[in-house]
């Protein structure tokens, strides 16, 4: 397979770690050549799980090959449980066993999970070697792939343990996305609704379009979202001004809710779809957000599948339970992402708890 269009490139300009992202179909068999401007040595690892590895490892390796790269394969079972850090550990000593040292390059080769893993791999090995990202899922290529936070879990909490490190290149081929489920497909447009609400409204019939047709413009609208994200990363590239909180529109309650249900009951994005829904409600209350905005962001979710009401298993109390043991709400009050309109969002004192169980019981609805 060659590419049939010209990638979108979308600059990530962050002074001397700055980027790019090419985004297309068949840019998976383009990466040995899109390496080539970056000056990186010949030895490097493609990491990958163990289903992205038996779709795609062999159109990386072939391609690497043939531009002259030495490369290794190195497979982690597919699923969160491999962000850990005794992976990262066996990652770094396979490529220590595979010759590799400071001099060595490393490919993420799948979706967020891999990117993370092997960003942190990247960001730790010899004290930082480069890395490049393909991502494979939609929420990897419109959100985790760009911005350098890498990290693993701990039995504590997620994303404990992480550094900043951001890639050299991203490639992300549209094509890969045709293999994902069609539950994980959807799922990942919770983010992309996310995006439109937070930052840009005049996306909505873009989204809508994919609706109608898969193919008809997702080069477009991944390379839209990364866009959005790397201006999010360019002012605030170590979460320091506040304005990458933004990006956790929805989150609070959608990491609750997420949490409640058992973790792997609800995807990520489901639980985010609700937690948008809720984040829009108090949008109305507390900010000048209007319904027409509100509902808008609802049918998104709804034509997308997504849940917009909390399953029956999952009561107000546990939920509110785990949302109370996070620490933010100490004062009875948090610092919560609010819409003014659709795309202008900001972050807010004024939203109390009881606001926030209001909005929880109206997700039964
Ligand atoms: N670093 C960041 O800024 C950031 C942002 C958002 C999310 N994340 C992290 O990303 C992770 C979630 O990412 P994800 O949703 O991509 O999950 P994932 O990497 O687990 O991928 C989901 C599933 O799809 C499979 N898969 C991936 N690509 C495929 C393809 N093209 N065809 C068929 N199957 C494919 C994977 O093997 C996996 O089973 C979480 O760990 C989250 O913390 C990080
Ligand atoms: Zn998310």
């Amino acid at each position: 397979m060659m590419a049939t269009t010209t990638p979108i490139i979308v600059d990530v300009p962050l002074g001397d770690r700055a980027y790019q992202a090419h985004v297309g179909p068949g840019l998976l068999d383009l990466l040995g050549d899109k390496l080539a401007p970056l000056g990186l040595r010949k030895r490097c690892v493609v990491i990958t799980d163990s289903t992205v590895g038996p779709l795609y490892g062999k159109r990386a390796l072939t391609s690497l090959d043939t531009a002259g790269y030495k490369a290794t394969l190195l497979t982690v079972p597919a699923g969160e449980a491999s962000k850990s850090l005794s992976q990262a550990e066996s990652l770094c000593r396979q490529m220590i066993e595979h010759g590799c040292d400071r001099h060595a390059f490393v490919v993420a080769l799948g979706g967020g999970v891999i990117g993370d893993l092997a960003g942190f791999v990247a960001g730790t090995f010899y004290r930082g070697v480069p890395y490049v990202q393909i991502p494979t899922t939609i929420v990897s290529q419109v959100d985790s792939s760009v911005g350098g936070k890498t990290g693993v879990n701990m039995p504590e909490g997620k994303n404990l343990i992480g550094v900043f490190h951001q890639p050299r290149l991203v490639l992300a081929d549209t094509e890969t996305l045709d293999s994902l489920p069609e539950r994980e497909f959807r799922e990942g447009f919770a983010e992309v609704i996310k995006h439109a609400a937070i930052r840009d409204a005049d996306m909505v019939p873009m989204i809508e379009a994919v609706l109608k047709d898969r193919h008809a413009n997702l080069p477009e609208l991944m390379a839209r979202n990364i866009a959005i994200k790397s201006k999010v990363v360019v002012e605030d590239e170590y979460e320091t001004t506040g304005t990458r909180a933004l990006l956790n529109f929805g989150h609070t309650i959608g990491h609750g809710i997420e949490a409640a249900a058992g973790y792997g009951q609800l995807l990520h994005g489901e639980a985010i779809s609700l937690g948008l829904i809720a984040a829009a409600r108090l949008s109305c209350v507390f900010s000048d957000l209007d319904d027409m905005g509100k509902a808008t962001i609802v049918s998104l979710l709804e034509a997308f599948h997504l849940p917009t009401a909390i399953p029956e298993s999952i009561t107000d109390d546990i939920i509110l339970d785990y949302l109370s043991r996070d620490k933010k709400f100490e004062e009875g009050h948090i610092r919560f992402v609010l819409l003014r309109e659709l795309g202008d969002a900001f972050v807010s004192n004024a939203v109390t708890l009881d606001a926030i169980k209001a909005s929880i019981i109206a997700l039964r609805k």
